[in-house]
């Protein structure tokens, strides 16, 4: 496996992989990695016969300074979980790399996407992982990239992000990772005592209520009797909301075709995130 920390290797390797017609995948990461990110290398490598993994913690999507100072950094176990995958290349940039004095990075308008959920509680995180995936992308222009669901706002930011500049990569969505007794997987859970792990089921509980009563009442009611339901937990909900799947504004009346419930919430001082897709 290569890992990789200057441009010159990376570029390297990435000519080869083009001249000899191999397609690349690219999955971006900020390291602490666990199943949930295996599962997007996983299919990264199955559809790409060369795969990029970055590991970067990008201080631009931070809002909170001590969320990214006690942000796990795991880099020696995170490349041994990336060498059990075939044709791996892990690419470390330092931050001038990512950020150079010539970036001459355009943000984008984002059609609302960035103006509701995680884009209210957590101001310029958005801006954050617009500009540092643009700059990836401009690095390793991939064939494919790699998202999970379990960022429902992120994927679809960069969908929108990839179609607006019409950039000829193809972004590949991956269903949610959960432990056995339905947590979603995330880096932060390292983070989490006992206690609080078992606390935070309550975020797929309340998930799974919201999904059995959907389509059954208004998503107004459905979200009152949600919060109501998730409040019973020693957890302090940041927001829980019920939207359209595509453009993400709220929904009170009616349901879409496809609908979302994405729910935030601090288990002690842990941050977590979550969300289910409700079909009829
Ligand atoms: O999802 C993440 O880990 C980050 O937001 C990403 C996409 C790697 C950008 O820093």
């Amino acid at each position: 496996m290569t890992v990789c920390s200057d441009l010159n290797t990376l570029n390297g390797y990435l000519e080869s992989s083009r001249a000899a017609g191999l397609t690349i995948g690219f999955v971006p990461t900020m390291g602490a990695l666990h199943e949930g990110h295996l599962a997007l290398v996983q299919k990264a490598a199955e559809e790409n016969q060369t795969v990029v993994v970055s590991i970067f913690v990008n201080p631009s999507q931070f809002n909170n300074p001590n969320d990214l100072a006690t942000y796990p950094r795991t880099l020696e176990s995170d490349i041994e979980l990336l060498s059990r995958i075939e044709s791996v290349v892990v690419f470390t940039p330092e931050i001038q790399h990512v950020y150079p004095e010539s970036d001459d990075f355009q943000p984008i308008e984002l059609n609302g996407l960035d103006r509701v959920m995680e884009g209210t509680h957590r101001p310029g995180h958005f801006a954050g992982v617009v500009h540092v995936v643009n700059n990836l992308f401009q690095l390793i222009q991939p064939d494919r990239a790699y998202f999970g669901k379990k960022d429902y706002q992120q994927l679809a930011i960069i969908r929108y992000m990839v179609e607006k500049r019409n950039l000829p990569i193809e972004v590949v969505s991956c269903d949610t990772i959960r432990s056995d007794e339905g947590l979603a997987l995330s880096s932060r859970n390292m983070r989490l005592t006992e206690e609080e792990r078992k606390d935070a089921l309550h975020i797929y509980q309340t998930l799974l209520r919201v999904k059995e009563l959907a389509f059954h009442y208004t998503p107004e009611e459905v979200k009152a009797r949600a919060i109501e339901f998730f409040n019973e937990a020693n957890l302090d909900l940041e927001y829980l909301e019920i939207a359209n799947a595509k453009s993400l504004q709220p929904l009170t009346a009616e349901w879409a075709q496809l609908s979302v419930c994405c729910i935030a919430a601090w288990c002690g001082d842990v941050r977590l995130i979550d969300n289910l897709e409700l079909t009829n």
